[in-house]
């Protein structure tokens, strides 16, 4: 009996241990998923993901009907998986843009009709948590519009919704420049991939670290409420990869050290994770 409880201590001693080395680690993590690579409400389930961006609706401005996300029974299906994952804890954002040339603001008040139209279809309609622009393509202009009429609409309706952004490492962002100094966003993954400029570079040693100088630059400038998480790739195909032991031993501790706005880890993709399983390095849990 007294062993069995012994047991049960040393196990309950265990757990938090491991509770606490997974926040120490990296902090919470966040993905990028698409419709067709599996069911969102299976992501959710393995509980690695605190923030997951739902890609893409890759058709707004000049007076376009906004691209749909899925269609027919998927869209039911995407509906209740969200809820599900909400229900766990996890926020889920519908991202703007992408790869893609077909979206474009084309003045202010196209900006703030593209806003009336993501809350009505995403907010009001699908409950998502918040939205995230991946604006990559298409001209640079009136995306603070965009943001600032989200955000209004967010406190007219009092309900709290996440503006999050993933410019490029490279700072100022070219896109989002205008919306980032105006503080809108309350989280930003920085992109720190498929950018020799500024990813991680194993053979390069601080303080010429390039990712170290973006992230400082960032760090410095953005609003003091601005969650700022590192954009990664999960896979080393893609350039800017960052092996588990550099991540945990070096470049984590050093751009967060100081009171940096550093809040967690994006992950690039949600597709390219459930194959590495890059994530369980990062916060020590296993995949279910
Ligand atoms: C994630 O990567 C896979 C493999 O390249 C790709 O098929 C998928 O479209 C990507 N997902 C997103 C959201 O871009
Ligand atoms: C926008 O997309 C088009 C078509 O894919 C591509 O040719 C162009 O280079 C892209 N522009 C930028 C700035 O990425
Ligand atoms: C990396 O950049 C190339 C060239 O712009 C592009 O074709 C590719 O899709 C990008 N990959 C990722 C993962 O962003
Ligand atoms: C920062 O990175 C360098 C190597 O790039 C490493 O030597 C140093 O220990 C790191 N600092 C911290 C606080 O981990
Ligand atoms: C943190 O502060 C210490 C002491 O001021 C300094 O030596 C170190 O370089 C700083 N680290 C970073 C990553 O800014
Ligand atoms: C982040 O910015 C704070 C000031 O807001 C500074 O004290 C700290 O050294 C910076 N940290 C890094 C890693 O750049």
């Amino acid at each position: 009996m007294a062993s069995q409880a012994k047991l049960v201590v040393a196990c309950l001693i265990l757990s938090l241990a491991l509770i606490q080395i997974s926040e120490a680690t990296g902090g919470p993590i966040a993905t990028y998923w698409g419709v067709g690579e599996g069911h969102l409400g299976d992501l959710c389930k393995k509980k690695h993901y605190s923030y997951i961006n739902v890609a893409y609706v890759k058709s707004f401005g000049g007076g376009k009907v906004l691209s749909p996300i899925c269609e027919g029974t998927s869209c039911i299906r995407l509906g209740e998986d969200i809820k599900a994952c909400q229900q766990i804890g996890i926020k889920v954002l519908i991202s703007l843009g992408g790869p893609f040339d077909t979206y474009s603001l084309i003045s202010e008040t196209d900006a703030q009709a593209v806003a009336k139209q993501l809350w009505n279809s995403y907010i009001d309609e699908v409950n998502f948590d918040g939205i995230d622009f991946r604006i990559e393509n298409g001209s640079a202009l009136y995306y603070e519009y965009l943001a600032q009429t989200l955000k209004d609409f967010a406190t007219a309706n009092k309900k709290e919704i996440i503006l999050s952004a993933f410019p490029g490492c490279v700072y100022p962002d070219r896109y989002l420049a205008r919306a980032i100094h105006a503080s809108y966003f309350d989280i930003i993954w920085i992109q720190y991939f498929n950018n020799s400029a500024c990813q991680y570079d194993s053979t390069v040693q601080t303080p010429d670290d390039l990712l170290l100088i973006s992230w400082t630059a960032w760090n410095l400038t953005v609003h003091d409420k601005t969650k700022l998480f590192l954009g990664i790739p999960a896979t080393p195909i893609i350039p800017g990869y960052i092996p588990c032991e550099q991540l945990i031993n070096t470049v984590i501790p050093n751009i967060s050290a100081n009171n940096s706005k550093y809040a967690g880890v994006l992950v690039w993709n949600s597709t390219y994770d459930l194959q590495t399983k890059y994530s369980s390095c990062l916060n020590g849990i296993a995949y279910e």
